[in-house]
């Protein structure tokens, strides 16, 4: 069933014509056609014919994820979905950038204005070195990636992310993008009853859509949102001036941040891991002990690690790292992240893989219980209710307390 969410609006959001709009929309019901129509059919055809044609040939039976993908890539049924579920995902940038394209001097324009009301500061350094993993390939084919920088001053990629993701996500992460933060602030509500930090680093805060709600649930809490990338901090500014927020962004790297020793009471990151590299996540996870003070969380939201699902999910899963320029998508499932906190510093016994309820925008079943316009529109007024997009969904937390 295609639902039929919407975007929020909000002043730097790009505007499409009525013709763009719909282009848009079409890129994200082929998205959910593929999730609803196409892919249920996958498991059929393993079991039916794919995983039969390699106990043939192999005379064993498929033993884990890349077994399974041998036997798969070889189907006239798979091809088709992984084909189609490529050009879908160049399709849907594509259907946001002639709306960019057709004025970057009109959002520019609305950029510093939305910015010039953020009362938080911008920091966005001359030098600066954006990592190899990040600048060296369009991450899921978004063109330009997070980090190029297509103009002066860009904020075009922002805008790209903030729109594409949307439609990516086809609407299950809430009408501001915002379901991954809404829901680690829910976990944090109900799990860490009257913890109430008073300095939150969001490290891999693209444009802010999962920063914002920790100013919401934490209005009088100092608010950090870093990403290598400057075109995604200078958009991601300026968006929370237009939504009425004074957050302070920054040009930073996660694996070394310029702030002090013990700074944050809470550490958080939404989907960042799994776009960095093997090197960089356990220096980022002792730079979040580093920068917090004793007592202070960490928290990462991110998709389970493969020990938590069955093979053939994780092969679904990894088709990200072979067809959608992810290429540490499949590894970093892998690495002991609990082990990782642990060698960062953070005691053992306060290490801990739990869930957040929320959207799942992936292949599982989202029911999303439906939201429409004016509750997009009244999205400020909304309650931290656990599971509101999605119920039954859930982000997987990784989470370690640093020493009192
Ligand atoms: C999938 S996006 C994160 C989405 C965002 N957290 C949200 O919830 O909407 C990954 C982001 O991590 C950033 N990134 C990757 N490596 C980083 C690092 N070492 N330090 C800071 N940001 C990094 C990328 O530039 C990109 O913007």
């Amino acid at each position: 069933m295609l639902n039929t969410f919407q975007q929020a609006r909000h002043a730097v959001l790009p505007k499409a014509t009525p013709q763009e709009a719909s282009r848009q929309e079409f890129a994200k019901s082929l998205k959910q056609y593929i999730q609803h129509g196409l892919l249920p059919g996958l498991q059929p055809v393993y079991r039916g014919r794919a995983g039969k044609r390699f106990e043939r040939e192999a005379g064993r039976a498929p033993a884990d994820r890349h077994d399974i993908r041998k036997s798969m890539v070889p189907d006239i049924y798979f091809q088709h979905y992984a084909a189609v579920n490529r050009i879908s995902q160049e399709l849907l940038w594509d259907s946001v950038i002639d709306s960019i394209d057709s004025d970057p001097q009109a959002l520019r324009a609305e950029a510093d204005a939305a910015s010039a009301a953020n009362g938080g500061k911008l920091v966005v350094p001359e030098q600066f070195e954006v990592p190899r993993y990040v600048s060296a390939l369009d991450i899921h084919c978004m063109p330009g990636g997070y980090a190029g920088e297509p103009g002066e001053q860009d904020v075009t990629l922002g805008a790209l992310y903030d729109r594409g993701v949307f439609l990516y996500s086809m609407g299950y992460t809430g009408p501001n993008n915002d379901d991954m933060g809404r829901s680690v602030c829910n976990y944090i509500k109900r799990r860490l009853d009257g913890f109430s930090p008073k300095r939150i680093l969001d490290m891999g805060c693209t444009v802010g859509h999962s920063t914002l709600p920790y100013k919401e649930l934490f209005p009088e809490a100092e608010v950090w949102g870093v990403d290598v990338a400057a075109p995604q901090i200078r958009y991601a500014h300026a968006r929370a001036g237009a939504m009425g927020l004074d957050v302070n962004f920054a040009q930073m790297n996660a694996e070394r941040t310029e702030f002090e020793d013990g700074y944050f009471d809470l550490v958080v990151s939404h989907i960042l891991l799994h776009e960095t590299s093997g090197k960089a996540m356990p220096r980022i996870f002792e730079e979040c002990h580093r920068v917090l003070a004793p007592g202070g969380y960490m928290i990462h939201a991110d998709l389970p690690p493969f020990d938590l699902m069955d093979p053939f999910t994780q092969f679904i899963l990894d088709n990200e790292t072979y067809y959608n320029n992810e290429p540490f998508w499949g590894a970093m499932r892998e690495l002991d992240q609990v082990k990782l906190a642990e060698a960062a510093g953070f005691p053992a016994d306060t290490i801990c893989f739990d869930t957040a309820p929320m959207a799942v925008m992936e292949f599982a079943a989202a029911q999303a219980a439906g939201y429409s316009q004016d509750a997009a529109d009244s999205v400020a007024d909304r309650e931290f209710t656990a599971g509101e997009f999605a119920p039954g969904g859930g982000w997987e937390v990784l989470i370690a307390r640093k020493a009192g």
